[in-house]
């Protein structure tokens, strides 16, 4: 793909690559992705974000279409993982006095990522850069998707550079939203890409949909094409899949794998003892219900009982990849439990229970396991067992509870406590988290204050 102009002083200089299929190893793209990476000349010249490293010379020939690469002053990069900071190290070879922009942590991954340490300016909320014939206005936005993650506003042309924000796995040539052939494909992949990689931070997403400026008419993303007459329904999707439905019950999902019905009997005991317990149960076999439909079960309950037998003294395929698509990121005040009817070893069971408490699931000290055909009595067992999950439950049914004045850091975990405040920092034993300077950051992991939740 070669630069495009999209607008007077903004060009595209990403690169396309259609023939992908599966993207960070995990995500599917049936079409395709693009990194995408912008370019905004004038009296001073800003790239936003670089490509994967595969694509680095494409990218270059991009930039040196529109001005020599050498006259490119900053570097803005709204979010650094490896597809969009890929080709950093490479481009700062070729420019060394190019400054960096990005926030603290962004700063902080650019130097894990490429071992080198550039110059970077870091940069908070309301921090603008004046190019003279137009001024930049950094929003961070921490957790879309990951704590580095910024959007860089250009107020005077209108356009919102968000990084993964409303962006998709998706390629048009063209990059603009207008000239997309099928819409529905990139409708579906637009879903998609919300799913996985923004579906387990919706608090962020509303928070970053209410930081985007009214009057943007352009959003340029760094996956897929750039929206102009879809930024509103775009808005409207992202708000809507964000905007938690009331909870009035809390749900329980018993998945499992069952060769010869024993370890289904012990399901149904499984699901039957929640239902008594209060709980909303799905239950799925996971050779009959489809994987995503799985996975998606998995991350909606409050609840997860995973049961399997033992074949080559492990958990069958199938079982390992709804435990292994499950993102960690939402789990607080969630329980979970292992179950497994087997014949001979039984590991299946003590695995997936390990697997379970690595994900930092509450969980009973040991799987529930039952030598072939269950009896009554080991159904009843396993009903007990499945309440013992239950209790180990906190998820609140109602709106979480926010007295206390604590606030919790969703990096690391810090709890910032008003009656000791944070005097190595300059914050002094007594300080309402209200009056904790915006300028203050994670003592433990260093992210900003924005950063933070109120403790329940
Ligand atoms: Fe497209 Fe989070 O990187």
């Amino acid at each position: 793909m070669s630069a495009i102009k999209l607008r007077e002083n903004l060009w595209s200089v990403g690169v396309l690559n259609p023939a992908l299929r599966v993207f960070d190893i995990v995500m599917e793209s049936k079409y395709g992705t693009s990194y995408n990476a912008y370019l905004l000349t004038g009296e001073k010249n800003v790239l936003i974000e670089t490509v994967h490293t595969d694509y680095f010379d494409e990218y270059l020939d991009n930039i040196r279409q529109v001005i020599p690469v050498e006259d490119v002053d900053y570097l803005i990069m709204n979010h650094n993982e490896p597809d969009h900071s890929g080709s950093v190290a490479k481009l700062m070879a070729i420019c060394p006095k190019l400054e960096i922009i990005a926030t603290k942590a962004g700063k902080k991954h650019l130097q894990d990522i490429t071992n080198l340490d550039l110059p970077c300016r870091t940069v908070a909320a309301g921090d603008t850069l004046d190019l003279g014939n137009r001024v930049l206005e950094f929003i961070p936005s921490p957790m879309l998707h990951w704590a580095d993650s910024m959007f860089t506003w250009d107020k005077a042309g209108k356009t919102l550079f968000t990084c993964d924000f409303l962006g998709a796995h998706f390629c048009e040539p063209t990059m603009l939203d207008k000239n997309i052939h099928d819409k529905a494909a990139y409708e579906g992949e637009f879903a998609y890409y919300y799913a996985g990689i923004f579906g387990p931070f919706k608090p962020s997403v509303l928070a970053g949909l209410d930081k985007m400026p009214a009057d943007v008419e352009l959003v340029c993303p760094s996956h897929g094409p750039c929206l102009t007459e879809t930024i509103g329904k775009a808005k409207e999707l992202y708000r809507t899949w964000s905007t938690p439905a009331p909870k009035t019950q809390r749900t329980a999902f018993v998945v499992y794998a069952s060769a010869y019905g024993c370890t289904r009997t012990l399901a149904e005991a499984a699901a039957k003892a929640l239902e008594g317990e209060g709980y909303a149960v799905t239950t799925a076999d996971v050779t009959v219900v489809p994987y995503a439909e799985c996975v998606k079960l998995a991350h909606e309950a409050d609840v997860l009982l995973v049961g399997s037998p033992t074949i080559n003294r492990a958990a069958p395929k199938a079982v390992w990849d709804v435990l292994t698509s499950i993102d960690p990121i939402n789990l607080k005040g969630k329980a979970a439990g292992a179950f497994g009817a087997y014949g001979w070893s039984g590991e299946a069971a003590p695995m997936l229970h390990t697997f379970l408490k690595g994900l930092r699931y509450a969980a009973p000290e040991a799987p529930f396991r039952v030598l072939f055909t269950p009896t009554q009595a080991d159904l009843d067992a396993m009903a007990e067992y499945a309440k013992s999950v239950a209790a180990l439950c906190t998820v609140p049914v109602d709106a979480p509870k926010t007295e206390g004045g604590k606030w919790v850091c969703a990096l690391c975990g810090y709890i910032y406590d008003p009656a000791e405040g944070d005097p190595a920092h300059g914050v002094a034993p007594g300080t309402p988290w209200e009056q904790v300077p915006s300028s203050w950051s994670c003592p433990l992991c260093g992210v900003d204050k924005d950063m933070f939740k109120k403790a329940e």
